[in-house]
């Protein structure tokens, strides 16, 4: 199988690969999740064209494969971008100010969470708790954990990876 591939140099369509991923899990208890998850690391997103071989091979609709991948924010329907940013919208950041963080990110990158920009460079993501509590509110910058972000520092950091 592939690499993990979580930036926008995703692995092309390739039916068989994909066949090969969901045959692993379709006899496990919670294979769909499974298979799910395996998709995911093949190809960096749930290639719509997997949805009629996860129904065929899980015995489910194909409205029923899209209503699982579709409740659960991990998985994701294109490819990650270049530069990953997440921001903590638990309790304990937004009760310091993860909120308008938030706001001011979107703004500034031009996409909403959950969105990648056009131009590939950026994908924003909410998280749930980065265990780092205790100087919210936290993001992550390509994997790296910022505590105490602002607006300006985080401005600074888009700017430094975006020359
Ligand atoms: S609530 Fe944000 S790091 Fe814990």
């Amino acid at each position: 199988m592939s690499q993990d591939k979580t930036h926008l140099e995703k692995a092309e369509w390739d039916e068989k690969e994909a066949l090969q991923v969901i045959a692993r899990f379709t006899d496990l208890k919670g294979g769909l999740m499974e298979a799910l998850h395996g998709l995911q690391e093949a190809f960096g997103y749930i290639p719509p064209e997997s949805y009629d071989l996860l129904a065929a091979a899980f015995n489910l609709s194909k409205a029923e494969v899209y209503g699982v991948k579709s409740f659960y924010h991990d998985f994701r329907s294109a490819p990650r971008g270049h530069h990953v940013v997440q921001i903590c919208q638990a309790e304990s950041c937004q009760a310091l100010g993860s909120r308008a963080l938030t706001s001011h990110v979107q703004n500034k990158l031009g996409i909403k969470l959950g969105e990648t920009s056009h131009d590939g460079h950026f994908t924003l993501e909410a998280v749930y708790c980065l265990g780092n509590c205790a100087v919210s509110p936290n993001i992550t910058l390509d994997g790296k954990l910022h505590g105490r972000m602002t607006e300006t520092h985080f401005d600074s950091l888009v700017k430094a990876v975006a020359l």
